[in-house]
């Protein structure tokens, strides 16, 4: 039985401070983000223990680029030795693991990874392991205007048809549920163009702690924190 009154369905996190917590312990910026894997790792596996629908983790967004080629180097390596020691067990777990953001703009060998992890578990009945990478919440707004805008002029839908539901199913998070808890680690408190449709009625968490020193014992404290939340979406409770 779960220690927690009320789990959240769906959990977004951006993994924030890997670098800052590199320069704490004076070594490359690609061992915070190595150290950064070993923490979303027991994140992982806890969410699926604990049977919440989806995790949704934002790993490299569009902007990402921009950074140093050896940061986003090592950020793509790590990539490709996450899906392969992972992979085993997350199919293990039934798993079912989702790319959010547009895998044409990965290089070859990393989209080459995701798509045939996507491939083996997509019929897993597990926890929903969204992985957001070259993500931008903003891009992937226009492009579900863009499918719905082709779908009416193909004469397969109407205009009156694009409602909240209809704009939901053509978001990279098709079929999931909206984001309850969001948790954003190391102090910062912005979205960062994350999953903005979905958080539309997100609770929020900023824990000070930098992402790889992010534990179990904080991932519970957040949840104990949402349980506690009064949840109303615009309207009252008495
Ligand atoms: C933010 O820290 C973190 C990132 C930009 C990358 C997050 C990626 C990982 C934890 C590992 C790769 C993911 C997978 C799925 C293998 P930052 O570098 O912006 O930290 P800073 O603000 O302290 O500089």
């Amino acid at each position: 039985m779960s220690e927690f009154a009320r789990l959240p369905r769906h959990v977004a996190i951006i993994m924030d401070g890997n670098g800052r917590w590199a320069k704490q312990h004076k070594i490359k910026i690609a061992l915070g983000h190595r150290q950064g894997v070993e923490a979303l790792r027991s994140i992982i596996r806890e969410s699926s223990d604990l049977g919440i629908e989806a995790l949704s983790l934002y790993a490299f967004s569009t902007e990402n680029w921009k950074r140093d080629p050896q940061e986003v180097d090592a950020l793509m390596g790590l990539l490709l030795e996450f899906f392969s020691s992972e992979i085993d067990e997350l199919d293990e777990k039934n798993v079912c693991i989702r790319i959010l953001g547009d895998k044409a703009g990965l290089p070859e060998k990393q989209r080459q990874a995701v798509v045939s992890a996507e491939e083996r578990t997509k019929g897993n009945t597990g926890l929903h392991l969204n992985i957001a990478l070259n993500y931008g919440g903003r891009a992937e707004l226009v492009l579900a205007a863009r499918t719905l805008a082709e779908r009416v002029r193909k004469g397969e839908m109407t205009p009156d048809e694009i409602t909240e539901e209809t704009l939901a199913q053509a978001l990279y998070t098709k079929g999931l549920p909206d984001v309850d808890l969001l948790i954003r680690t190391s102090g910062e408190m912005r979205l960062s163009n994350f999953l903005l449709y979905q958080c539309a009625y997100a609770e929020f968490e900023f824990p000070t702690v930098l992402w790889p020193d992010f534990t179990l014992d904080h991932y519970h404290r957040a949840l104990r924190e949402f349980a506690g939340r009064d949840r109303r979406f615009g309207g009252r409770n008495e």
